[in-house]
Order: structure tokens, then C-alpha cells, then sequence
């Protein structure tokens, strides 16, 4: 360690997979060789590429060695000092950066499933070996989101964090409220442009996001939150009529990744994380996200309000993130020190989302006749829950009002209203649809959407 640069040989650098990710690091690695070599200090030399069939046809740019693939992911990490792991999934993921830092290599990994479902074993391996582990490219993708939250934000004290964290969805809700499209249809659409897999689930459903938020939320509350304790919903019931009402009242919907500190009715302080679409207002900086883009709103403080937008996947803008953990990690086998080890002192309960302090917006078809607003505005007060709005659009206003047509293309005196509420906590809301939706005149509950950002 401090050896100058003149006394360092080159750093062996282990790559495992060789995906789209991969494939892009390799480039970045050998194409920038000599810029890399200057900003650590030694030559960083790629000794090989793991992958589960060398032979397989793969895009790898002309700079990178072929002869560098190998099935022997296991005897690559051996004689390596940082171990780049791009192939995901838990196992042999978890086996192999285990067997590095056991090895003494310091790991950089992309891999948030494994990190959200068993980040301390991996976070204490590395600890006991004195090594690096850095996993900026598990979040965000390009974005530099871990390390300020890790550590440009070590000295504040982060209150909460909002986060358009997966890039299928977003693109999915942004198809549907820029063109009316179904879910369905922007799906495909999704699928045909590569930003969703065949199998859309782990997007959709909240899944990759929720991995992402147990991760942000370990690291700005000090705390150990692993995937289960993550409360997650994904967008699959978003329909076109509540994209088009989120429109009508001054919102977009986006699917949300929120860990904030939370105190509870017995005022036990802790902390809430959770994943589900929600409408924001169109004048919140989240809200014009568009696309696959990805960005995360940290409320904290000292610093107050901070924005990091960018693209959060993709070989290349995921390579980014890589390479510069790379860098860090490559440093200090140059120049000695360490980056930082988990910081788990802090040890909050989460606490269910149920705690969390939010707002609904409902809609819902009631009996078009004297009284029934009033019945319903009852409710809310009995549950101690204040109105912040009640909308009643006009029939031809009503995105989905054709449905309350007779065949005959009367009304059947329906009326669609829309209830915005002001905040209060999840379970007291809850409760007041469960108690509205059993009211007489009440149709059908048509959505119930939580307001966020406001
Ligand atoms: N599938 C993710 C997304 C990228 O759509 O943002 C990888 O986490």
C-alpha cells in the first residue's frame, strides 16, 4: 500500500458476466486504459471475463481480448484484486464475492436483489477482510446516488427519500398519460424497445424497485432494511381512466420507491419504506421524469431538498457506475484506506407502512341524489380524516364516464366524484374507504391512489 506509481504493478481486475452490463465495462476498461491507469495510479489490467458459456456468440467491442472468457468464474477470482460482479442473481453471485473478499479482492457489484436480500453477510465479510465493497450501480443505475447518500450526506441527517427508481415503469406510465394507451399496450411497447423483460414481473410488480429501496433506506437511516421489510405494490391495476384522472387533478402517476422516518401513535420513532404508484403534482420536480429516466428526491435536514435524475439502466450509463466504484476501490490498493463499512449504530424498527403519513385521492360512482356527499363526507369526519378537495366532473368531463350510459345513452344517475384528502395516517385512511365503500349509495370504489410530493 502507498507505493508510488512508478512501483505498482498493474491491478488484476476479475469481470463476472458478460451481459449487457459486462460487456460495456470490458469496453470502458480497455478502452480508457490509460486515463484509468492515470486517475488510480497503477494500470488497471483486465484478467478475465466470467460467463457461463465462452463459446456463445456476444457483442464485445474489438478492444477486449476473447481470449479473456472463461467458465472458470471461480478460479478467476482467485487471482484477481477487484472483483467485478455484473451477472445477478443471488447464486453463484453471493458464492463468488464471498470467495473474493475472503481472498482479499475488493468487490464491486450491480446486484441489488442480492444486496437487498443478504447485503450484511457480504457487508461483514468485507469488514473482517479489510476490503472494499462498493455497489453504486446497484441503485439508479448511472446515478450517483449510493455514495452521496453513504457518504456527502454522512453529516446530515436525511428525513426522507422519493424515488423514481425503475425506469420500465416509468416509461410504461409516461406511454400511457402522454398517448391514453393501455397498460397493456405500453407494456409491449416497453418490451419491443428492450427496456422490459419477456417476463415484466419483477418491474411491474415492484419488485427491482423495492431491492432499491431496502438498499437507500440501510443507507440513510443507518439501519439494516432488507427486501421483506420493504411494504411493495406495483402498477399492474393502473388503468388509462386513472391516468386521465390523475391529469384532470393536476398530477402524473409514477411508481414510487419512499423511505422516511416515521413516528407511531405510541411515538416510537422508526422507519417506513415502501414501494406503490402514487400521484404526484405536476409541479413536483418527480413529476417530470419522463421516459426510462430514473431520479431521487432526498429530503434532509441540513441540506434540505437535493434532485439526482439520469438514466438508470443500460450497458453503458450502468457501466458508469461501475467503473467509477472501480476507481475508488483501485485507489486505495494504490494509495491505502478504505471506503465505508456498513453503518448500521442508528437500528430503527421499521415500522409497517400503515404508520406512514400520506393522502388519498378517491374515486368513486355513487347514487346521483340530494344527501349522498354529505353521507360520505361524514365518514371521513368520523374517522377524523379532512377533506382537501371533492371534485364531481360533469359526465362528459369524466375520463371512463361512458360507462354509466344506459343503452339507450341516458344516464342511469350516476355521479363520479373524486376525493382528495389532506394527510393522515395510512391505516386511519384505509379505514375510511373500507367504511365508505359499504355506504348505500355508494357503487364502486373505482380507485383509491395515495398522494405523494405534495
Ligand atoms: N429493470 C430495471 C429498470 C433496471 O427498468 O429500471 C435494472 O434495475
Amino acid at each position: 500500500m502507498g507505493a508510488s506509481q512508478q512501483e505498482q504493478g498493474p491491478l488484476r481486475v476479475a469481470l463476472l458476466g458478460c451481459g449487457v452490463v459486462g460487456s460495456e465495462v470490458a469496453r470502458l476498461l480497455t478502452q480508457q486504459s490509460a486515463d484509468l491507469a492515470s486517475r488510480v495510479g497503477a494500470p488497471l489490467e483486465l484478467v478475465g471475463i466470467a460467463v457461463r458459456d465462452a463459446s456463445a456468440p456476444r457483442p464485445l467491442a474489438e478492444s477486449v481480448d476473447r481470449s479473456l472468457l472463461t467458465e472458470d468464474a471461480e478460479g478467476l477470482v482467485a487471482r484477481a484484486d477487484i472483483v467485478i460482479e455484473v451477472m445477478g442473481g443471488i447464486e453463484p453471485a453471493r458464492a463468488l464475492l464471498l470467495r473474493a473478499i475472503e481472498a482479499g479482492a475488493a468487490v464491486v457489484t450491480a446486484n441489488k436483489a442480492l444486496l437487498a436480500e443478504d447485503g450484511p453477510t457480504l457487508y461483514k465479510a468485507a469488514d473482517t477482510a479489510g476490503v472494499d465493497i462498493y455497489f453504486e450501480a446497484a441503485v439508479a443505475g448511472a446515478i450517483p446516488i449510493v455514495r452521496p447518500v453513504r457518504e456527502s450526506l454522512a453529516g446530515d441527517s436525511v428525513r426522507r427519500i422519493l424515488g423514481i427508481v425503475n425506469g420500465t415503469t416509468n416509461y410504461v406510465l409516461d406511454q400511457m398519460a402522454s398517448t391514453g394507451m393501455s397498460f397493456d399496450d405500453a407494456v409491449r411497447q416497453a418490451q419491443d424497445l428492450g427496456y422490459a423483460e419477456a417476463d415484466p414481473t419483477a418491474d411491474v410488480e415492484g419488485f427491482d424497485a423495492a431491492a432499491k429501496a431496502a438498499i437507500l433506506a440501510s443507507l440513510a437511516f443507518h439501519t439494516r432494511v432488507s427486501l421483506e421489510d420493504v411494504a411493495r405494490e406495483g402498477i399492474t391495476r393502473i388503468t388509462a381512466d386513472d391516468v386521465a384522472w390523475a391529469a384532470q387533478t393536476g398530477h402524473v402517476i409514477k411508481l414510487l420507491a419512499i423511505a422516511e422516518s416515521v413516528t407511531d401513535d405510541d411515538g416510537s420513532h422508526g422507519v417506513s419504506v415502501r414501494v406503490h404508484p402514487a400521484l404526484v403534482p405536476v409541479a413536483h420536480p418527480l413529476a417530470g421524469v419522463r421516459g426510462a429516466f430514473n431520479a431521487v428526491f432526498v429530503e434532509a435536514d441540513a441540506a434540505g431538498e437535493l434532485m439526482f435524475y439520469g438514466r438508470g439502466a443500460g450497458g453503458a450509463p450502468t457501466a458508469s457506475a461501475v467503473l467509477g466504484d472501480v476507481v475508488s476501490a483501485a485507489r486505495h490498493r494504490v494509495l491505502g484506506g478504505k471506503g465505508p463499512e456498513e453503518s448500521t449504530y442508528a437500528a430503527l424498527p421499521i415500522l409497517p407502512a400503515s404508520t406512514a403519513v400520506t393522502r388519498y385521492q378517491v374515486r368513486l360512482a355513487v347514487d346521483d341524489r340530494p344527501g349522498v356527499l354529505a353521507q360520505v363526507a361524514q365518514v371521513l369526519a368520523s374517522k377524523g380524516v379532512s377533506i382537501e378537495a371533492v371534485r364531481q366532473p360533469s359526465e362528459a368531463a369524466a375520463p371512463g364516464a361512458d360507462d354509466t350510459h344506459g343503452a339507450d345513452g341516458g344516464s342511469t344517475g350516476v355521479a363520479h366524484l373524486v376525493i382528495t384528502t389532506h394527510a393522515a395516517a395510512e391505516a386511519a385512511l384505509a379505514a375510511t374507504v373500507d367504511a365508505i365503500a359499504v355506504l348505500e349509495p355508494v357503487r364502486e370504489i373505482t380507485s383509491v391512489l395515495r398522494v405523494e410530493g405534495a
